[in-house]
């Protein structure tokens, strides 16, 4: 039976601002992704996801949205935009844009509206005297409310200049409909909703209980049941263009449950699952990963990184004496994901096994958590940083000669360059192409679940037909089970054991 394309994708999310820059002024652009498409055709992702590229301030990064339907000019043109999705369809590259539907910009002509006091409804405003109206906190730092000139607060869930939609106005609902139509007419073959647990707040805006920030438990913020319904009319749209568009979710909640509540049949196809990326380096912890997400989700996901977090190189790695682990580890996290049913999220740069730069100068970072907080915390820029795609030298081909990158890029790039890597059997790059190739050897040959196998405590051992995926997470090794081939290992496996901080797929007939 032939299933949809998303149901197994490899998605690639490109952080725009960090890709490629064609035009020469630091940050990256839609013609930079252009000219870089065949590289990812030659990796061998099915689809890419392009973080917002719309108008925009860039309080946030440019998730802080002033025009839903037009491209920012530092990241080019909608005829750029046009160009993009073609092309990426010449190289049968699937294209999954962002949209963010919890808040837009302080620029937004709505909100400009509404501080000269018209149409506030749109947003969340209230009377509330000099206290702001509730305890709400911003996921960034400081009180999640603001006061206005005249008085009157409107709640932000992030930055200041992300003011939150009221969804309960219909014009917003209205005007989302419009912009999902406005992005699949022009071809997009998916989108990717921003805070998609957001959206809706509890009415009267209760006072947060003080566990709340992190989307736990019932919260009179996050994960409101009126928000599903939002989905179900956006699942209508998607539904009545050909071609099998989708939407995945970002959803933060902390039971597989509550998340396959947002992928009823008739609401979001996928959303992605962050309970992966959060699991300690233990085979007990994917264990239980794998068996309630299994459980829960008929479309299941997977994803170790994206620019929210640090980057799992250096998370795996976290306190280690060896600095070659958190890499060893990524790399065999890599095949247990790959060999997951389902589909799986992969976030620019993991493919050059790069990881999170720690020590960005403060005057370099942008993103507002370091300043709204003080400094205190390093915020997310440490990921985001643009990616090293050859030369010597910054900005290692990331930019034109001469031009400095947005966020400066540490000199050790060099080694870890795309071109670097490319010729060489032993990269993280060669690995990538060569487990993403050997996955798309496998499509449609495997069983939809899994079988596990006996093992070590703390190793994985699973079947799926043909493919036996081993991981080993303890210190020691583990033989191997019986098998006629490793098809491909996260390091080099010899005899019949499986070295610590390795992973294989076996041929078992
Ligand atoms: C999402 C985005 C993040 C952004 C936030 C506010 O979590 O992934 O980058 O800062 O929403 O839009």
């Amino acid at each position: 039976m032939k299933i949809p394309w998303w149901r197994d994708a490899v998605v690639y999310e490109i952080y725009v601002r960090s890709f490629a820059d064609a035009s020469g002024d630091g940050v990256g652009d839609l013609p930079g992704i252009r000219g870089r498409l065949p590289y990812l055709a030659d990796l061998g992702v099915d689809a890419i996801w392009l973080t917002p590229f719309y108008r925009s301030p860039m309080a946030d990064g440019g998730y802080d949205v002033a025009d839903y339907r037009d491209v920012d000019p530092l990241f080019g043109t909608l005829a750029d935009f046009d160009a993009l999705v073609a092309d990426a369809h010449t190289h049968g590259l699937r294209v999954i844009v962002d949209i963010v539907p919890n808040h837009s910009s302080s620029e937004h002509p709505w909100f400009r509206a509404a501080l000269r006091g018209e149409n506030r409804d749109r947003y969340v405003f209230r009377d509330s005297g000099d206290l702001p109206p509730n305890n709400w906190q911003s996921t960034f730092g400081g009180p999640a409310w603001t006061r206005t000139p005249d008085g009157q607060w409107y709640l932000h869930l992030f930055a200041p200049e992300q003011p939150d939609f009221n969804w309960r106005d219909p014009r917003v609902h209205a005007e989302f409909l419009d912009v999902l139509r406005f992005w699949l007419d022009r071809g997009v073959d998916g989108f990717r909703i921003d805070v998609a647990m957001g959206l809706y707040k509890a009415e009267g805006l209760p006072d947060a209980p003080a566990t709340d920030q992190a989307f736990k438990g019932e919260s009179p913020i996050w994960g409101r049941p009126e928000v599903h319904e939002v989905y179900r009319r956006w699942r209508e749209v998607l539904d009545s263009y050909p071609g099998e568009r989708m939407a995945i979710g970002e959803v933060w909640t902390d039971s597989a449950e509550d998340l396959a509540r947002y992928v009823r049949p008739d609401e979001l196809h996928q959303s992605f699952n962050f309970a992966w990326l959060e699991a300690p380096w233990s085979a007990t912890a994917f264990r239980k990963v794998i068996d309630d997400t299994l459980a829960d989700m008929t479309a299941p996901t997977w994803v170790l990184s994206n620019h929210d977090v640090v980057r799992h190189v250096t998370r795996y790695g976290e306190g280690l004496p060896n600095s070659t682990t958190g890499l060893a580890r990524a790399r065999a996290a890599l095949l247990a994901m790959l060999a997951l049913p389902g589909s799986a999220y992969l976030y620019q740069g993991e493919e050059l096994g790069l990881p999170e730069v720690r020590d960005l100068p403060a005057e370099a970072r942008q993103d507002p958590i370091f300043a709204r907080s003080g400094g205190t915390l390093p915020g997310r820029d440490g990921c985001r940083v643009p990616l090293p795609w050859s030369g010597q030298e910054q900005p290692y081909g990331f930019a034109p000669e001469g031009t400095a990158p947005w966020l400066p890029q540490p000199v050790e790039w060099t080694a870890l360059s795309a071109e670097r890597q490319a010729d060489d059997p032993g990269s993280t790059l060669s690995f990538y192409r060569q487990a993403l190739r050997a996955r798309r050897g496998l499509r449609g040959a495997l069983p939809d679940g899994l079988t596990w196998l006996e093992s070590e405590e703390d190793a994985l051992f699973f079947r799926r037909g043909a493919l036996t995926c081993v991981v080993n997470c303890g210190v020691e090794a583990v033989p191997l089970p019986p098998h006629d081939h490793v098809v491909i290992g996260s390091a080099p496996v010899e005899g019949h054991l499986l070295p610590p901080d390795t992973a294989a797929w076996l041929h078992t007939p």
